[in-house]
């Protein structure tokens, strides 16, 4: 059987059995429903199936950080047993993406829950940005993974992150949401959305401008459009198009200080990588996550990041081999998870039941990462 591979996200979870070059089969919402048994009242675990009983519901994990292993433990069960037919008792292997700067205690809970509650015949983990540079058939490069709970920045060296280049800002599709809800409550006085619609508004007509220049123009004079929501009432969106996208250009719009990616990106660069690695690195930029596939996202990024290049030191974006599927860029690390799978697991460099078993859950930091 092959590995199964997991990539969840503060908003998605992405997973399957690996099978390189293809989208995960499985991408649900992160989210565990709290099961409450009808007789009793007393709480049952967690669920996905949103036919039971719902009482609550929880996205376990935060801002790319696990906030409860409880609804955690559940999705994974979920994920193994009803995703992906996993027989008890005849567990496969797995590997696991992490997100930057997981903590020491959480990799370890991780393959302690992994071996201890679902006895899997094989762990590894690595982190996402590693895995999306292979999803675009490299080793090295630049990683900027844009999701929903949070933007990673990361320097990889042959396969290895470098770790006193990375940066990780809490700023996601999500806080795009709540910004763009807000400047629709403007405009449409009156009007009250469902998070759900607005998200879904984001996605629909979010664009992102040439430059600054071209959003100042839009700003003081683009065209609305209309939509009409579930519930019969039309909206009107202007320029809240253009504003909700400029928020990732310019930090300030979410209430931030601090420098656009870019050029975060070209700082952590320059100053934390030796001088001979810069430039591959800066010459292979790989954008990935949801919310960079916002309309517009590449060619803004390629602008603003040119203009900090020099003639010997030019970022570019490099784009997925053409025969890799539509949503390579939103499902990368997942992708980039399959494509390791099927190295780490037949040549033996994961961890066995019996190496755990000996070392206990500290191990996890000397088999992987
Ligand atoms: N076309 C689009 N335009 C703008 N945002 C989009 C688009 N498509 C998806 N997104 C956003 O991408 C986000 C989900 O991306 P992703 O699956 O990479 O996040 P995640 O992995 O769950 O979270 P994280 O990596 O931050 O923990 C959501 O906020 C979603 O609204
Ligand atoms: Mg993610």
């Amino acid at each position: 059987m092959e590995a199964a591979v997991i990539d969840a996200g503060t908003k998605y979870v992405k997973a399957g059995l690996a099978v390189p070059d293809q989208d995960p089969s499985i991408v649900l919402p992160a989210a565990m429903t709290k099961v409450i048994d009808e007789d009793s009242g007393k709480e049952n675990g967690w669920s996905m199936d949103e036919s039971e009983w719902i009482k609550d519901t929880v996205y376990p994990i935060q801002r790319g950080v696990v906030k409860d292993w409880d609804a955690m433990e559940d999705l994974w069960r979920y994920i193994f047993y009803t995703g992906l037919g996993w027989e008890m008792g005849s567990e496969g292997q797995v590997l696991i993406a992490d997100p930057l700067l997981t903590s020491k205690i959480s990799k370890e809970k991780t393959v302690q829950i992994m071996f201890e509650a679902f006895n899997v015949n094989g762990f590894y983990a690595v982190e996402q940005a590693v895995l999306s540079i292979y999803a675009v058939g490299r080793i090295s490069g630049c990683a900027i993974d844009i999701g929903h709970g949070k933007i990673d920045i990361a320097p990889v060296w042959e396969g290895a992150i470098q770790h006193n280049a990375v940066k990780k800002l809490e700023v996601g599709g999500q806080d795009l949401n709540f910004l763009l809800g807000q400047e629709l409550e403007k405009s449409n006085p009156g009007i009250k959305l469902d998070p759900s619609v607005i998200e879904m508004l984001k996605e629909t007509y979010g664009v992102i401008a040439e430059d600054q220049e071209e959003y100042a123009k839009k700003v003081e004079g683009c065209s609305s459009v209309e939509h009409t929501l579930p519930d019969g009432q039309t909206i009107k969106i202007g320029q809240e198009r253009y504003t909700v996208g400029e928020a990732l250009f310019q930090p300030s719009f979410l209430g931030i200080e601090g420098y656009s990616i870019a050029e975060q990106l070209v700082r952590s660069v320059l100053l934390c990588v030796p001088s001979e690695s810069q430039k591959p690195l800066i010459e292979n930029i790989v954008l990935c996550g949801g919310t960079s596939t916002m309309k517009g996202f590449d060619s803004r990024f390629q602008k603003e990041a040119s203009l900090l290049g020099t003639p010997s030191f030019r970022p570019f974006i490099i784009k997925p081999p053409e025969y890799m599927p539509e949503n390579t860029m939103k499902n990368s690390a997942w992708i980039g998870g399959a494509i390791l799978a099927k190295v780490v697991f037949p040549q033996n460099q994961h961890i066995t039941k019996a190496e755990y078993d000996e070392s206990g859950p500290s191990i996890v930091h000397r088999k992987c990462y």
